[in-house]
């Protein structure tokens, strides 16, 4: 059976312009290419997992608008429940601007609209659909007290929760002690952990405190490096496949939704790590947030080489 799994968070249209370089405050660039794509690091989580393998639904708002009837209608086509996906007549569907480098990097400004009006009382109203998962995936582009009364109805359903702390926001220990998976950055897991991350030992002490603080295990995504795995036991440096990357942006939603999958399918954890370390090389030879997905036959045959 495949794993079920349920993604809280956030559902936006990209508009997204590729340039030589990142424009600087008050710089123009010229010489960009456009492209609308499906975005929103919830939406991205559930259509990476969705073509993984997972048998996916969706919690979040979009509002009553062409993006947000578009978005929904994405997601049903990749076969993701979208029954909690709530359209909200008073705010408009969430809409991130992105400029894209040369190298791939990015640079993101997102209006998050609807999606910053997703409730703790929505998480209630899912609570059946929650329970019945085999993982829940959330990250932090929603209300962080939404995505903590999703925490406390995993908890209590017995339901592993996977966190993309992203973007960085501080956390409390009780929520961070209802997190079976934590996925940041660098970045995101020096701000969390209060541990400067400039180096290898940096990383590690930043696993080790929020390890401390009540997280399993924690996975930090470092980009072309690869990861860093600490569950407690195991302390694996795992690098990155080697690809040549057109477009970074939504690689650590790819890991994190190709992650849960492995993992709610009882891949060992290091082995689900892998698997979605190939997921997340695809993505970025690819341009686009959702369209980068890798499907499964493509994450297997890169494995397999
Ligand atoms: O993680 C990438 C995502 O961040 C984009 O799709 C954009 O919508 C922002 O949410």
């Amino acid at each position: 059976m495949s794993a079920r799994i349920a993604v809280i968070g956030s559902c936006n249209t990209d508009m997204v312009v590729r340039l030589p370089h990142l424009p600087v405050p008050g710089e123009t660039v010229l010489g960009g290419t456009f492209l609308i794509a499906h975005g929103g690091k919830g939406a991205n989580q559930a259509v990476a997992a969705a073509r993984a393998g997972g048998t996916v639904a969706f919690i979040g708002r979009v509002g009553d608008d062409a993006f947000g009837r578009e978005a929904r209608s994405a997601l049903e086509k990749e076969g993701i429940d979208v029954s909690h996906l709530l359209i909200d007549p008073a705010a408009p569907s969430g809409v991130a601007l992105i400029t894209v480098d040369a190298r791939g990097e990015n640079a993101i400004a997102v209006a998050p609209g609807a999606n910053a009006r997703l409730t703790p009382d929505d998480v209630q109203q899912a609570r059946d659909l929650i329970a019945g998962a085999d993982i829940l995936v959330a990250q932090l582009e929603v209300p962080v007290e939404t995505i903590r009364a999703a925490a406390v109805v995993a908890a209590s359903a017995g339901v592993l929760m996977m966190l993309n702390p992203a973007p960085a926001s501080p956390l409390d220990d009780d929520l961070l002690r209802n997190i079976a998976v934590l996925t940041p950055n660098e970045k995101e897991a020096a701000l969390l952990s209060g541990v400067p991350v400039n180096d290898d030992n940096g990383i590690i002490a930043a696993a080790e405190a929020l390890r401390k603080r009540g997280v399993q295990r924690v996975i930090l995504t470092l980009g072309e490096r690869g990861i860093y795995f600490n569950d407690g036991i195991l302390h694996v440096w795992m690098p990155a496949f080697h690809v040549r990357a057109v477009d970074t942006t939504a690689a650590g939603d790819v890991f994190t939704g190709a992650f849960a999958v492995a993992l709610g399918e009882h891949q060992a954890p290091i082995d689900a790590a892998r698997f979605a370390c190939a997921a997340s090389a695809i993505s970025v030879t690819r341009p686009g947030a959702q369209p980068s997905a890798p499907h499964r036959s493509e994450i297997e045959s890169l494995l397999s080489d």
